[in-house]
C-alpha cells in the first residue's frame, strides 16, 4: 500500500506535504493528492502520474493553509485515473481522507449510502468512508470517524479532515503504518519515517484499532473503544541521509525483505477459517464455469510463467481438473485448439505484457472463458479478462520479479483451495492448507533473518560463469526461477531443470568448476533428489543445497547448505525461491551490476 503525510503547525501546508509526498516516491504509485484547509472549505488538487506533475499544476496557486494532508496511491479499487486518487471528500465537500489498505465491506457499505443519497464519484473502497464519517458528522470529526471505523471490515491507515474543525486532524490505523512525528508547536504524520525524518526524529508509532486526534500542539491518542493510551515518543532510527529507497540499497532488495507483507496482503480478507477454503471476490459468479470447465490453460511469461508451473500442479492436485502451461508467446500463435469449455487464466505482475494480452484475446475470440492475475489494477490484461483476482502485493519496481511471484503462487493456492474444496478436497485437507498459509509470513521472516549465510555463498558464486539449478516436483518451478533470477541480474549464465533431467545431458557439463543448486527440502521427491546430489558429486560439481531445517543427509553430501523452516509440501516453494532470490541479489551487488536495471531488460515487455 502507497503513502500518507499530513501536517498540522503555523507554516504553510503545501510544500511540507508536497515534500513528504517526494520522501515516499520510492515505494511506487500511480497518482497523487493534497488537501489543505482554507475555512470554510478545503482545497484539493490531486492527478495522476508523478508528483513532480502535481507540483507543476499548483505551483502557481500557492494555497495558504496551515492544516493538510496528502497521498500517493497504489490502486487496489479502481483504475489508476484522476478521480480515483485520493483525498477523497464527502457529499458536500467538507471532509476529506486520504486512506491506505482496503476497505473489505465496501460495497455493502456503498450501497446503504447510496440508498440514503449519497452521491459517488470514483470507483474506490475509500471514497466509502468520506461518505460513511459525513453520515456519523454532527460538529465532531473524532466522534465520527471513530463510529465509521467501527463498522469498516479490512484495513487502513487514515487520515480525517473537516472544513469545520480546522485545528485538528484524525489519524488512525488498523494493519496499515502510520507514526506521528513532533515537532516544537507542529506535528507530522507519515505512513513511513522516510517522510517525517527531516523534520523531526521524535515519534510516536501508532498500532492496530487506535486513533490519534492531532494539533499543533497537542497528541491524544485513543483506541477505537475510546479508551486511553499512553505512549512515549521514540527516536525514529534512521537520519534523513539513509531514506533513499527507505533505507535499502536496491528495490529489489526492499521488495525482497517486504514478502513477509506483501503474501498477507495478498491473503487479506480471502481466507474462511471456519468453512477450510477461500473467498475470491473477482471470481464470484465465475466459479460453476470454471468448476466445470474441460480443462484450465495457464498463459504467462517469464517468472509469471513459473508461477503458473506451480498454479498447474496445486490445482491439478487440489481440485483435479486439467491444466496446460503455455508460454504465451507460443500459445499466441501455434493455433491453439480452444473451445467454450476451456477456461484460460493469464498472469501477469504489469497487466500490460504484450505476449499475455494477445494470448488472452486469441483464447477469448474462440470462446473461452478469460480469467486475470494482475497486480496492477485497471491494467490492460485485468480490464480484457472476464474475471480475475488482483495480486495486492503493492508497486514492483525492480526489473527482476520477487514478491509479485510468491504472490502469484498465493493466489493461485487460494484459486486451488476454493476449488478443490468446491470438487473433492476434505475440510481436513482444507484447514490444513489455510493453517499452513497463516504461518507462512512468520516463516518468511525466518528465512530472510539468514541472509548473511547466502551473503557469503554470492562471494563464492560470483566467480563463476554457469550454474545449474535443479528441483523436482514443486521445486522444479522454482530451479527456472532462481536461474532466470541469477541470469537477469548478474549476467551468469544459469539454468533451471528438473532434477532428473539432469542425467538426460546437462550432466556432462558438471565438474568442479560448475555450481548446482539444488532445492532437497524434506518432501516425497527427498530421496530422489539425494541421488541427483550423489550424481553431482560424482563429478566434484560444487553443490550448494536449499534444505529443511534440521536436515542431516544432505548436509553430508553438499558443499554449501541453506536451511528453510519445514512447511506443507505444496507451500514449499514460497519459501525455497527466497534464498534463491536473495543469491542472485547478492552476486549481481557483488558483480557491481545494475541490481534494479539490468541491461536489455525492460519491466513491461508491452511489445512482442
Ligand atoms: C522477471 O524477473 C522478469 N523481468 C520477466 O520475466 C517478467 O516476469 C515477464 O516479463 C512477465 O511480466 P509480467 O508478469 O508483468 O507479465
Ligand atoms: N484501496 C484504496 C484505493 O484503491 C487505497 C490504495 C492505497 O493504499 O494506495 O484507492
Amino acid at each position: 500500500m502507497c503513502g500518507i503525510v499530513g501536517y498540522i503547525g503555523k507554516r504553510n501546508a503545501l510544500p511540507i506535504l508536497i515534500n513528504g509526498l517526494k520522501r515516499l516516491e520510492y515505494r511506487g504509485y500511480d497518482s497523487s493528492g493534497i488537501a489543505v484547509l482554507q475555512p470554510p472549505d478545503i482545497w484539493m488538487r490531486k492527478r495522476q502520474g508523478k508528483i513532480s506533475q502535481l507540483e507543476l499544476e499548483i505551483e502557481a496557486e500557492n494555497p495558504a493553509g496551515t492544516t493538510g494532508i496528502g497521498h500517493t496511491r497504489w490502486a487496489t479499487h479502481g483504475a489508476p485515473t484522476r478521480e480515483n486518487a485520493h483525498p477523497h471528500f464527502s457529499c458536500g465537500n467538507k471532509i476529506a481522507i486520504v486512506h491506505n489498505g482496503i476497505i473489505e465491506n465496501y460495497s455493502m457499505l456503498k450501497d446503504e449510502l447510496m440508498a440514503e443519497g449519497h452521491l459517488f464519484i470514483s470507483q474506490t473502497d475509500t471514497e466509502v468512508l468520506a461518505h460513511l464519517i459525513e453520515y456519523y458528522y454532527t460538529g465532531d470529526l473524532a466522534a465520527a470517524v471513530r463510529t465509521a471505523l467501527n463498522r469498516v471490515e479490512g484495513t487502513f491507515g487514515i487520515l480525517a479532515v473537516a472544513a469545520e474543525e480546522p485545528d485538528c486532524i484524525v489519524a488512525a490505523r488498523r494493519g496499515s503504518p502510520l507514526l506521528i512525528g513532533i515537532g516544537d508547536d507542529e506535528t507530522f504524520m507519515a505512513s513511513d519515517g522516510s517522510a517525517l525524518v527531516e523534520h523531526t526524529r521524535k515519534v510516536i508509532y501508532m498500532e492496530d484499532d487506535e486513533m490519534a486526534v492531532l494539533g499543533a500542539e497537542n497528541v491524544t491518542i485513543r483506541t477505537l473503544q475510546d479508551a486511553h493510551v499512553h505512549r512515549p515518543a521514540e527516536e525514529l532510527p534512521f537520519r534523513t541521509s539513509d531514506i533513499r529507497k527507505g533505507g535499502y540499497p536496491h528495490f529489489m532488495l526492499k521488495e525482497i525483505f517486504e514478502q513477509p507483507d506483501t503474501m498477507v496482503d495478498s491473503m487479506r480478507g480471502r481466507l474462511l477459517i471456519e468453512e477450510a477454503t477461500a473467498k475470491l471476490g473477482g471470481l464470484e459468479g465465475f466459479w460453476d464455469a470454471i468448476r466445470g470447465s474441460s480443462r484450465l490453460i495457464i498463459t504467462a511469461c517469464g517468472t509469471s510463467w513459473h508461477a503458473a508451473l506451480i498454479g498447474e500442479y496445486l490445482i491439478e492436485n487440489f481440485a483435479k481438473i486439467p491444466v496446460e502451461v503455455e508460454y504465451a508467446s507460443e500459445f499466441r500463435y501455434r493455433d491453439p485448439i480452444i473451445s467454450s469449455k476451456d477456461t484460460i487464466l493469464a498472469i501477469s505482475q504489469s497487466g500490460e505484457t504484450a505476449d499475455t494480452l494477445a494470448a488472452v484475446r486469441e483464447a477469448k475470440r474462440k470462446g473461452a472463458l478469460a480469467l486475470g492475475l494482475c497486480n496492477v489494477v485497471g491494467s490492460t490484461i485485468a480490464r480484457e479478462t472476464d474475471a480475475g483476482v488482483y495480486l495486492h502485493a503493492g508497486p514492483e519496481i525492480g526489473v527482476a520479479s520477487t514478491k509479485a511471484f510468491t504472490s502469484q503462487v498465493i493466489v493461485l493456492t487460494l484459486i486451488a483451495l476454493a476449488l478443490g474444496r468446491m470438487k473433492q478436497l476434505s475440510a481436513e485437507e482444507g484447514a490444513r492448507i489455510v493453517n499452513a498459509l497463516g504461518s507462512l509470513p512468520d516463516l518468511t521472516r525466518k528465512v530472510l533473518a539468514n541472509v548473511d549465510v547466502v551473503k557469503a555463498l554470492a562471494k563464492k558464486m560470483a566467480v563463476h560463469n554457469h550454474a545449474l539449478y535443479l528441483g523436482r516436483g514443486f521445486n522444479y518451478p522454482v530451479a527456472l526461477e532462481g536461474a532466470l533470477k541469477m541470469k537477469e541480474i548478474s549476467y551468469i549464465h544459469a539454468e533451471g531443470y528438473p532434477a532428473a533431467e539432469m542425467k538426460h545431458g546437462p550432466i556432462a557439463l558438471i565438474d568442479r568448476k560448475m555450481p548446482v543448486v539444488l532445492v532437497a527440502v524434506r518432501d516425497p521427491v527427498y530421496e530422489k533428489v539425494l541421488s541427483n546430489i550423489e550424481e553431482v558429486k560424482a563429478r566434484e560439481g560444487w553443490v550448494i543445497a536449499v534444505v529443511s531445517e534440521g536436515d542431516t543427509m544432505v548436509k553430508h553430501l553438499a558443499d554449501e547448505i541453506i536451511e528453510v523452516p519445514a512447511i506443507t509440501q505444496c507451500l514449499t516453494p514460497l519459501l525455497t525461491v527466497i534464498p534463491l532470490q536473495l543469491l542472485a541479489y547478492y552476486t549481481a551487488v557483488e558483480k557491481g551490476c545494475n541490481v534494479d536495471q539490468p541491461r536489455n531488460l525492460a519491466k513491461s515487455v508491452t511489445v512482442e
